[in-house]
């Protein structure tokens, strides 16, 4: 019997969440009836025009709620059947919770509380004999998590050494690649312990284990995904990546931490979305899953890279020129400058995918240097996006479409 799907997307008017409802529109579109609600209470971090053609789908509904406000996240509850609960909704950023923790922990902790309160008190059809309550079919709550919360990796070698996959299904991971590389011995995998550091990552954390808390004493069927850095359009400009680009074209300094030495696994944010959708459908209930690409790079390498890139596109397309605030001679390594470093500033971040790789036959579609270019050309053909979300005209834009309603 065919029955429609009827996701509760949070955060999607912020970067991954916003990839993802795209995502899951296109994948669906013609084979699957999916609705989506749209759950989002627009930080400074949510912007609704980023998701401003797919509010046109019928298929969508949007709410803009804080997922902590528990009267209304009740209502949204009672008036849809959820089927699918994806939680992206989150304070993310590392910089900001180290200025001001306490919003980290009601967001991402108390606020996911009461996803799961509400999504277990609309879920319960009856009790079970042994005390347990018993859930309607085929509901699934996916909490949206990082690597950040296994803590950091050391960093065992200056220069990157070459990486020997051995597993052929994890091999899939990296198929067509050359140059596989690792700063470090050791990985991420699901089993080890949880070790976070910062005020954002100890929230991840706390979330992931009321979660899971949630699994084992209501026997609620729900699943974690744990991801490596995104990156790719619709970046908020305050991440490494996005903020890199925007101050190159204005000309302004880079600012980069430390050393530069510190390294992050990459991944192309689609793939991540694919990651998240595939362990919805298919990943086995109370599983955590590592989402990442085997793509570790040191932060000064990524400058450069975008500095590299950003002179190549420009120098070849006129159009791009137009977008330029300073002088092409301007982009150059000089504009680097090695700032005070991030407090506790993790050294290294590198996930070991094979779980997912081998259970749910996940792997990226989008290799880094495609994926560089690809993000670097993006925002040159969207400066309108990047001045409009910096500038809070985004705000301005809800309040003529919803305003009063
Ligand atoms: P983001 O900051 O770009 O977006 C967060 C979204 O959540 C925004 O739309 C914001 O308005 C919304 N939001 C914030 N507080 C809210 C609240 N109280 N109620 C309702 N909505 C609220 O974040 P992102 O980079 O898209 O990250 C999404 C999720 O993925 C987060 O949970 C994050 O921890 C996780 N994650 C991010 C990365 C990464 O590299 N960015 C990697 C792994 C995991
Ligand atoms: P960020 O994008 O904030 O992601 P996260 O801290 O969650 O990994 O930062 C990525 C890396 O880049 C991190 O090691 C900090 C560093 N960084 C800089 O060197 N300069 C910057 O201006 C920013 C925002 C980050």
């Amino acid at each position: 019997e065919f029955h429609m799907k009827t996701y509760l997307v949070t955060g999607a008017a912020g970067f991954i969440g916003a990839n993802y409802l795209k995502y899951i529109l296109k994948k669906y579109d013609g084979k699957e009836d999916i609705k989506v609600i749209v759950v989002d209470a627009l930080t400074y971090a949510g912007n609704l025009g980023t998701i401003r053609e797919e509010l046109k789908n019928s298929k969508v509904k949007f709410e803009k709620v804080d997922i902590r406000d528990r009267k209304e996240t009740e209502r949204i509850f009672s008036e849809n059947e959820v089927d699918y609960v994806v939680n992206f909704a989150a304070e993310s950023h590392v910089d900001r919770s180290i200025e001001n923790p306490q919003i980290f922990l009601e967001t991402n902790i108390l606020g996911t509380q009461n996803l799961l309160e509400n999504a277990k008190k609309a879920w319960t059809v009856s009790k079970g004999e042994n005390g347990y309550p018993v859930y309607r079919d085929g509901v699934k709550y996916l909490q949206v998590s990082t690597d950040e919360v296994y803590g950091s990796l050391s960093k065992d070698y200056e220069k990157a050494i070459e990486l020997v996959i051995e597993d052929e299904k994890v091999k899939n991971v990296v198929k067509d690649r050359t140059n596989l590389k690792t700063y470090g011995d050791k990985f991420f995998t699901e089993k080890t312990p949880l070790d976070p550091r910062s005020p954002y990552s100890a929230s991840k954390a706390g979330a992931d284990h009321i979660v899971l808390a949630y699994g084992e004493t209501y026997k609620m069927p729900i699943t974690i995904t744990r991801c490596s850095n995104n990156y790719g359009p619709y970046h908020f400009p305050e991440k490494l990546i996005p903020l890199m680009i925007k101050n190159v074209l204005e000309g302004k300094k880079l600012p980069v931490y430390g050393k530069g030495d510190n390294v992050r696994d990459w991944l192309y944010v689609e793939d991540h979305c694919k990651g998240i959708d595939l362990v919805l459908r298919e990943g086995k209930e109370g599983e955590i899953y590592n989402i990442g690409g085997f793509n570790e790079e040191q932060n000064i390498n990524i400058v450069k890279l975008v500095i590299d890139i950003l002179k190549e596109e420009i120098t070849n397309n006129d159009e791009y020129k137009r977008v330029l605030k300073t002088n092409l001679d301007n982009i150059n390594y000089n504009l680097i400058t090695y700032v005070q470093d991030r407090l506790g500033h993790d050294m290294r971040y590198a996930i070991d995918p094979s779980k997912i790789a081998r259970d749910l036959g996940w792997y990226p579609e989008t290799d880094f240097e495609t994926g560089i270019r690809k993000t670097v050309k993006w925002y040159l053909e969207n400066q309108e996006w990047v001045n409009e979300v910096i500038s809070g005209d985004y705000q301005k834009y809800y309040e003529e479409m919803y305003g009063g309603k």
